[in-house]
């Protein structure tokens, strides 16, 4: 039986790229295998300093993801800082990695490489160079076997094995070596743009703003000035748009559109209309939610009591193996 688990970092509120490129896939696989799926609150430190921003963003983020549906009867659900033990296995783990495994961690060397100057470390927290390890510590801590994440993780879970593997070697047969899980046939919402949607390219739409700025942001999605009758939808950001929220039959039906010359204008309402069916109903219980921050806090103690019992019991045999237990 394969054990699902993935981490959000809590730096924002979620946009609607993460919408659809990780919450609703792992949403539709909580419905049939077990799944732990936490709010990564100690990685969110290395990204940014403010303390407002991290409590904020972990109602948001938790309310949004209860919101869309978890299966919360197959769904361990929470905060990596509820589970110390995580943070014990990670100083475990950092005691048997080797140095150069993360001198090659392409987070570290980005920020490497955009230093000026001798010193090519000065703007490296150490926070940022140990990342990959509390990541392999967040996944082994559970066992997990399948971890879906996005393109840019996919080196941190090979660097996870390695460490597994490391201390197999070293203490004996003790992790199940992880699998990324990336799926290609997800389709991912481009931005605003037709970058890629991020928070830091201010082109993206916010999962749950309200009615009228959803309709003001879709109108805003880059179009051409083609005539119509020459569009073509597989060129164009507002048919990707259209592709992550259809079914086989309507993206039929909105292809046709497209080469019918239905105006952008027009094209956009029913973009609109079609996100805004989807999202309407998750929309007024995140609200209710975020006005209620007990439920959401109760929620999350409900998967706490049980995740901290399965760490618990998996760093006792843990310490077992280390050499450090009772007298
Ligand atoms: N690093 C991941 C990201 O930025 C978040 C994350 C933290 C994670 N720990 C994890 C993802 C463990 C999967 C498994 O997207």
């Amino acid at each position: 039986m394969p054990t699902v688990l993935t981490g959000i970092t809590t730096n924002g509120s979620p946009h609607l790229g993460n919408y659809v490129g990780a919450m609703r896939p792992a949403i539709n696989l909580s419905k049939n295998t077990k799944t732990f799926i936490f709010l990564a609150d100690y990685h969110s430190l290395i990204k940014q300093q403010n303390p407002e921003l991290t409590h904020q963003s972990t109602l948001s983020i938790a309310a949004a993801w209860i919101a869309c549906g978890l299966n919360l009867k197959n769904t361990i659900f929470y905060r990596q800082s509820s589970i110390p033990q995580i943070m014990e296995l990670n100083w475990i783990l950092t005691s048997i990695t080797p140095k150069g495994l993360m001198n090659r961690a392409h987070a570290y060397k980005a920020v490497q490489d955009s230093t000026t100057g001798k010193d090519k470390d000065k703007n490296v927290q150490m926070g940022l160079y140990n990342y990959p390890i509390l990541m392999s510590a967040d996944i082994l801590m559970f066992n997990a076997n399948l971890i879906p994440v996005g393109n840019d993780q996919k080196q941190h879970i090979e660097m996870t094995r390695d460490i597994a593997n490391k201390f197999n070697i070293t203490y004996g047969e003790s992790f199940i070596l992880p699998e990324a899980i990336i799926d290609e046939n997800i389709h991912h919402l481009p931005g605003l743009d037709g970058e890629k949607m991020s928070k830091s390219y201010s082109n993206f739409i916010d999962l749950f703003v309200s009615e009228k700025d959803l309709q003001k942001k879709i109108n805003q999605i880059k179009t051409d000035s083609l005539e119509p009758g020459q569009k073509k939808p597989k060129n164009s950001i507002l048919y990707k748009y259209f592709e992550c929220f259809s079914d086989d039959t309507k993206i039929k039906m909105y292809g046709e559109y497209f080469n019918d010359g239905m105006g952008w204008g027009d094209l956009k309402k029913e973009l609109y209309s079609l996100i805004n069916t989807e999202l309407s109903p998750y929309r007024e219980k995140y609200n209710e939610l975020i006005s209620k921050p007990k439920i959401v806090e109760d929620f999350l103690r409900e998967g706490e009591s049980k995740a901290y019992e399965i760490a618990n019991k998996n760093l006792n045999k843990i310490r077992q193996k280390i050499g450090i237990r009772p007298l």
